[in-house]
């Protein structure tokens, strides 16, 4: 089985920082520690309300890391300028409500095909990776193949969300459901990530999923990094999705 891709979202880096309005602790510095540490990418959420990543922030991870930078934002007019000035590896849509803790559920791409459709269209020509960020759903993984998209990135936000109230025999179920989108995804020629809510104690089904390229982990692995590091935090997660594969 091919090796499994970490990209660590260092959003909540910047949540700490904008908690007191100063300049620390540095989203950078933290992506160059993920790096270091042995992250395959690094993934930013630049939101409408730039509640945690801001403007600059997005233009310091590009210019700074070595590593693919893998851009998340909405499908707006405004983050396709943004994304066209800064060409990033990588472009990740998902939907976007302001009153939303965190990006809450997938993107509903069969229901709006033709306007992504023409969104993306610009960004395959700059050489950007695009990615749906959606659920295990047939129809939203079928309409991403069909928009032209490269990626879909899997919600497992759900399934994380069963596993941690203990609800073992819907988490398992949830698995599969996932396990069945990620085939039908990779025998439609997409490349498959997944992402939301991943934790040492959940990941190791997900990252046995044989059809997987990438996992994007943030929430967990900055709250670890308190603890541990952030090296460490990020080694550790490493060690557990390859001993799943
Ligand atoms: N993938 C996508 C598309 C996301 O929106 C997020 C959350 O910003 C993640 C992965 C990472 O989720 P978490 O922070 O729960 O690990």
């Amino acid at each position: 089985m091919q090796k499994l891709r970490l990209g660590v979202n260092i959003d909540h880096v910047a949540t700490v920082r904008n908690a007191r309005g100063s300049a620390w602790p540095d989203p950078l510095r933290a992506a160059l520690l993920a790096e270091a540490a042995g992250a395959d990418g690094i993934t930013a959420h630049l939101r409408e309300d730039r509640r945690h990543i801001r403007d600059a922030d997005m233009e310091a991870l590009k210019a700074g890391i070595g590593i693919p930078l893998n851009f998340e934002c909405a499908a707006t007019d405004e983050m396709a300028d943004i994304v066209l000035r800064l060409r990033p590896h990588a472009v990740c849509l998902v939907p976007e409500r302001r009153e939303e803790r965190t990006t809450e559920g997938g993107l509903d791409v069969a229901g709006d095909q033709a306007r992504l459709t023409d969104y993306i269209a610009p960004l395959r020509a700059a050489g950007c990776r695009v990615s749906m960020f959606i659920g295990h759903d047939p129809r939203q993984i079928e309409a991403s193949a069909r928009i032209g998209a490269a990626v879909v990135e899997l919600h497992t936000g759900h399934y994380s969300d069963l596993h941690a109230e203990g609800r073992q025999a819907e988490a398992e179920a949830e698995l599969d459901a996932l396990r069945a989108g990620a085939r039908l995804a990779a025998s439609l020629g997409l490349e498959v990530h997944a992402g939301h809510g991943l934790t040492y104690e959940n990941v190791a089904p997900v990252a046995a999923i044989p059809e997987l390229h990438e996992l994007n982990i943030g929430h967990f692995l900055i709250g670890e990094a308190i603890y541990l590091g952030l090296g460490p935090a990020i080694e550790e997660m490493r060690r557990r999705m390859d001993a799943a594969r």
